[in-house]
């Protein structure tokens, strides 16, 4: 089992914002979670973040160990930081940067199999070839190995034409890292403490610094400003899509297509343009998806569809229909075969097996028995000013257009309420009710 060093106690300042830029949002998750998970699967089983003193406090969620480095002097400064804090041990350490979200494990697990202390590599660095302009610290090579990083802003012209810079992703032989770390200075351009300049050091105690080429340096570019932002995001929804599409799901357009990491969509699933789906949404087989609609913490059954429509922290049973236009506001568990229609909003109900409500209705804390059907217009009027109240509906019941159900009611199974009824009171069980307030005009007579 290796350890890690994440470094992201930098200011971020390009991102000129309030939040760590660490903590910034990439598909539905902060950029460190990317990092933090990709050094995991690659069986990393200890991180230690090296953050400033507002990052801190906000790590908690991460799970990981964290240190604060004050004031911060350069990478190489947030490096000895960390090995101050950490137990020595006599195996491989992966120095990482935070604000990378999009390497992935493979770029992580190429590198750390380059050291080799017994054989003399001390040292495996991600190298990645990009056009130029750029102020990335150029990797010097004596043919296969490396000689040393130069940082941009200490770069001869000669070494500034160099199209091969370093990513700024490490795994260090640990012992070789702990002799040569006390000797780094600040005498270059920026006055820090520069990690690469371990490069150097370590070619001069003997040892031998490895490259390994990342295959695609889009995914080494870092994110630092908002601009940087949106490319990674971009980047990161086309892999997400394209997951999706190998385990055959369709995804009309990628491009207006936004997913989340966790997010499980059944094969044979339809995804049309201009849709989101978050959080921990979970889609059954032969789902058809958009366009325009936004899905988080959905669980879907198969071959649900989902139209022009939100559906928020929603179970939705198999063959149910929502949408156009409607809004499963949170908190709503619905059966099979279930219609919910334009301009319907449903917040914190139950609705059983084929349950209709196809127009214009508000549904808000109310539990609706099997197949029955809620007219257009219908509203439970489940707030009094001061409490939230259920309503509770049988199966088989018929609610009449434009009826007001005022909770909290109840009202018995096969019953009936007449167009434009204002239920008040409890009714019974096959019983119907006209008017306002509701009234019975008897139970239906049994067909002769
Ligand atoms: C660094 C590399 C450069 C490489 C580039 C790749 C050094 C000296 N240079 O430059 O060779 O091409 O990354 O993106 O390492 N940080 C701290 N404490 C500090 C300073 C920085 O934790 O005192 C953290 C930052 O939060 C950031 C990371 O280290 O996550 C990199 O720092 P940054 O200033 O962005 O380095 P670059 O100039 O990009
Ligand atoms: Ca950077």
């Amino acid at each position: 089992m290796s350890r890690a060093i994440v470094l992201a106690a930098g200011k971020g300042t390009r991102m000129k914002s309030a939040q760590p830029k660490v903590l910034h949002d990439l598909c539905g998750r902060p950029m460190l979670w990317y990092v933090l998970e990709a050094l995991r699967a690659t069986g990393i089983d200890e991180i230690l973040v090296v953050c400033n003193a507002e990052l801190e406090p906000l790590l908690a969620p991460f799970g990981v160990r964290c240190v604060v480095q004050t004031p911060q002097r350069g990478t190489g400064h947030a490096v000895q930081v960390a090995l101050a804090a950490l137990e020595p041990r006599d195996e491989t350490v992966v120095v990482a940067y935070g604000d990378m979200p999009l390497v992935d494990a493979t770029i992580f697990e190429d590198v750390q199999a380059t050291v080799d202390a017994d054989a003399g590599t001390a040292l495996g660095l991600v190298t990645a070839r990009m056009p130029l302009p750029s102020s990335f610290g150029r990797v010097v090579r004596n043919e296969a190995t490396v000689k040393k990083i130069v940082e941009f802003r200490d770069a001869t012209t000669a070494e500034r034409a160099i199209e091969e810079m370093n990513a700024g992703i490490y795994a260090f032989d640990e012992r070789a890292l702990r002799a040569v770390i006390g000797q780094l200075t600040d005498k270059n351009a920026q006055g820090e403490l520069y990690l690469t300049d371990t490069v150097s050091l370590l070619v001069a105690a003997s040892y031998r610094v490895v490259p390994v080429l990342a295959v695609d340096y889009r995914l080494v570019l870092g994110v630092n400003d908002r601009a940087e932002l949106a490319t990674a995001c971009a980047t990161m929804n086309e892999r997400l899509c394209r997951e999706h599409m190998r385990n055959g799901v369709t995804i009309v357009d990628p491009a207006t297509t936004y997913l989340e990491p966790e997010v499980i969509i059944g094969a044979d699933s339809i995804v049309r343009p201009n849709t989101s789906i978050g959080g921990a949404s979970v889609l059954g087989e032969r789902t058809r998806i958009g366009p325009n609609a936004r899905l988080y913490n959905a669980r879907l059954g198969d071959d649900v569809i989902v139209t022009e429509s939100v559906v928020l922290d929603s179970a939705i049973g198999a063959r149910s229909r929502v949408g156009p236009f409607a809004h499963l506001r949170g908190g709503n568990e619905l059966g099979s075969d279930v219609h919910i229609g334009d301009f319907v909003e449903v917040k914190n109900s139950r609705l059983a097996n084929g349950v209709k409500a196809n127009h214009h209705a508000y549904l808000g804390d109310a539990t609706i028995g099997e197949n029955t059907n809620i007219g257009a217009g219908t509203i439970t009027c489940n707030y009094d000013g001061v409490n939230k109240n259920a309503t509770t509906i049988g199966r088989d019941v018929f609610i009449g257009s434009n009826s007001s159900l005022v909770a909290p009611v109840t009202i018995g199974d096969g019953a009936s309420t007449g167009a434009g009824t204002v239920v008040i009171r409890d009714v019974a069980a096959g019983d119907r009710v006209v008017g306002n307030p509701a009234r019975s005009i008897g139970a239906k007579k049994a067909a002769t």
